[in-house]
């Protein structure tokens, strides 16, 4: 069963309660939500296999520490992930970036694909699937299905806000993506936004409210 990492660090909590405000403008709210993901890349990078460097510091010759040679990827979920990717190249500045656009249908919530690009050695590489938002889970899990067609096979996916619904759908349709949430909601309400969430995180990032 996947691991389900939900933030304890402070400024993280700090973060996500401010832009729940409705009253955050769209400047404030894409600011703070690529803040939030550059300190969740720290935590979601954590186990990252290291290997010794030999290093010549001006003093003398020592043995430092340096990620092993694995490539990552950031896989954003368009519209709202792009909201999240400065954040995260902060943190891993050489990661590739593919993108997959799926929009949820109001109707069904089902998830409609309508772009994939990915990097063509997606393959080989680690990826960190994200997106703010996973409500019914619909989305996540068929970006993530979408991957594992293309070959890809170490997955980690990143939300800022997740419902209890969709966590359980992710881990009952994707049981080896570890999921890293900033904060885990209450529910869904009837239109199957999260409950207390913080509105449609694609509008309130691009303002297009
Ligand atoms: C939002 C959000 C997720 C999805 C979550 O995207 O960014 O992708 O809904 O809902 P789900 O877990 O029930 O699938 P939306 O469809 O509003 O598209 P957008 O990012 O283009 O605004
Ligand atoms: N998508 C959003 O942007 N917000 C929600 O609360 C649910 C899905």
């Amino acid at each position: 069963m996947s691991k389900v990492q939900v933030m304890d660090h402070p400024l993280i909590q700090h973060k996500i309660s401010y832009i729940r405000g409705e009253n955050v403008g769209t400047k404030e709210f894409r600011e703070v939500i690529r803040e939030v993901a550059s300190l969740m890349c720290y935590e979601a990078t954590r186990d990252l296999k290291l290997q010794d460097v030999k290093i010549k510091t001006p003093i003398c010759e020592t043995i430092g520490k340096e990620l092993e040679g694995k490539k990552l990827a950031v896989v954003p979920i368009l519209r709202a992930g792009l909201g999240m990717v400065d954040g995260m190249l902060s943190m891993i500045p050489t990661a590739k970036v593919g993108h997959i656009g799926l929009y949820r249908d109001p109707e069904t919530l089902e998830p409609v694909e309508y772009y994939c690009k990915l990097p063509s050695d997606c393959s080989e590489r680690e990826v960190f699937v994200v997106d703010p938002m996973l409500a019914t889970g619909g989305s996540s899990v068929a970006a993530i299905q979408m991957l594992k067609d293309k070959g890809v096979k170490n997955i980690r996916f990143l939300c800022i806000l997740a419902a209890p619904e969709g966590v359980e759908r992710m881990q009952k349709e994707h049981p080896d993506v570890d999921l890293y949430i900033g904060a885990l909601d209450e529910c869904l309400n009837d239109h199957g936004y999260i409950v207390p969430g913080l509105g449609d995180a694609g509008d309130r990032i691009f303002g297009t409210m």
